[in-house]
């Protein structure tokens, strides 16, 4: 598929108004995405765990609007409050998506939106926000579009979120999901995130994240500027190269459930990413002295008590750790008594691999 398969058909008649809701979750990367090319295009090929319990609740509320409003009219509201500050985000992100969602401009709109996690848990939102986002705006062109299929409307979906943020084109189906073009993989795109096609070992069934909270502030270096520093970045190639490697040898981990080989190809990733950043010019660091600690007491208790535990990153101080279900009790005790005294006021989220956005 190509961009042009996004746009949209004439529409009949535009409905005078109506609110759409949509429920979607956050994503943890396997593989990650680090370094794009213009128009929200990944470097490499991505996975993740579509999660459960973080998520982005958001409505829409939309209305015909007189012909002399020619901009995008739009009102923002974030946890009941007016939100001022998000709104140049969501006014580039539908600059990006007009062409492919037209109608926009007829409408004033009302957003409001909300997530689960607790405001500035150090949790991004945007992979979650802007798939929600995503979904309504897809669920208001399904009312000018009534034949449209499932799986035009997801796949849209996720096409419209990439170019908010790139990785919430994994936010909008479960359970494990992959974005950008791989050998490997027939059909993948770097337009959209897909459902993984493969086989998965029940292990991976029904997978534990718990996020430990290490550091909730605002980060010193946001994605967006972390990706545009792989451009020209010294090991940028041989990343891109690796990354497709080990996809290639995730699909074999994913199909017989190999536990050390998959601790091993995560943490990796995890540790890849941020060395990326530290090899960067400007060099920056996004870990903390929790996140060192967290680490190595995890390395130190898997080889104690052999428990299939291990850890992965995302692009800040948080440590998401991952296990599967059968050593749950085991691994909830290991994070209180071991882990938890590393986070910002003891705060952690335990969530587990999901099923994806939900229309309320
Ligand atoms: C480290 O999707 O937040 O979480 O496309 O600029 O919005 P933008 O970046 P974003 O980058 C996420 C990077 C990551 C890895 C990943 O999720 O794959």
């Amino acid at each position: 598929m190509t961009e042009k398969d996004f746009l949209p058909k004439a529409y009949d008649a535009m409905p005078e108004e109506g609110k759409a809701t949509w429920k979607a979750p956050s994503n943890i990367a396997l593989i990650k995405y680090w370094g794009k090319h213009k128009g929200q295009i990944p470097a490499n090929p991505s996975i993740s765990f579509t999660l459960d319990a973080c998520a982005t609740t958001t409505s829409v509320h939309y209305e015909k609007k007189g012909p002399k409003k020619t901009d995008f009219s739009f009102d923002l509201f974030f946890e009941g409050k007016p939100k001022e500050d998000f709104k140049p985000k969501i006014q580039t992100f539908f600059e990006r998506i007009e062409p492919y969602v037209p109608f926009l401009k007829g409408y004033d709109l009302v957003i409001e939106t909300s997530n689960s996690f607790p405001h500035s848990s150090g949790i991004a939102s945007s992979a979650s926000g802007m798939a929600a986002l995503s979904l309504c705006l897809m669920e208001i062109e399904k009312q000018l579009d009534p034949e449209m299929t499932r799986e035009h409307f997801l796949r849209k979906a996720s096409f419209l979120a990439r170019l908010g943020s790139g990785s919430a084109c994994r936010s909008i189906e479960g359970d494990l999901i992959t974005w950008g073009e791989h050998s490997g993989i027939p059909e993948s795109s770097n337009l959209y995130g897909m459902k993984y096609p493969f086989e998965v070992h029940p292990i991976f069934k029904n997978y534990h994240d718990t996020i430990l909270l290490v550091h909730k502030g605002q980060k010193q270096v946001s994605s967006t500027v972390g990706h545009n520093l792989m451009n020209g970045h010294p090991f940028a190639n041989e990343r891109f190269k690796q990354a497709h490697g080990n996809m290639e040898r995730l699909k074999g981990i994913l199909a017989d459930g190999n536990l050390e080989a998959f601790m091993a190809l995560v943490e990796s990733e995890a540790l890849t990413l941020h060395a990326m950043m530290m090899t960067s010019t400007p060099y920056f660091i996004l870990m903390r002295p929790g996140t060192l600690e967290i680490i190595n007491k995890i390395w130190e208790f898997r080889k104690e008590t052999k428990t299939p535990i291990c850890f992965t990153l995302d692009a800040g101080a948080n440590v998401h750790v991952l296990y599967p279900e059968s050593v749950k009790e085991k691994a909830i005790q290991f994070i209180q008594d071991e882990l938890v005294g590393h986070c910002e006021n003891g705060h952690y989220l335990c969530d587990r691999i999901g099923k994806g956005a939900i229309k309320l």
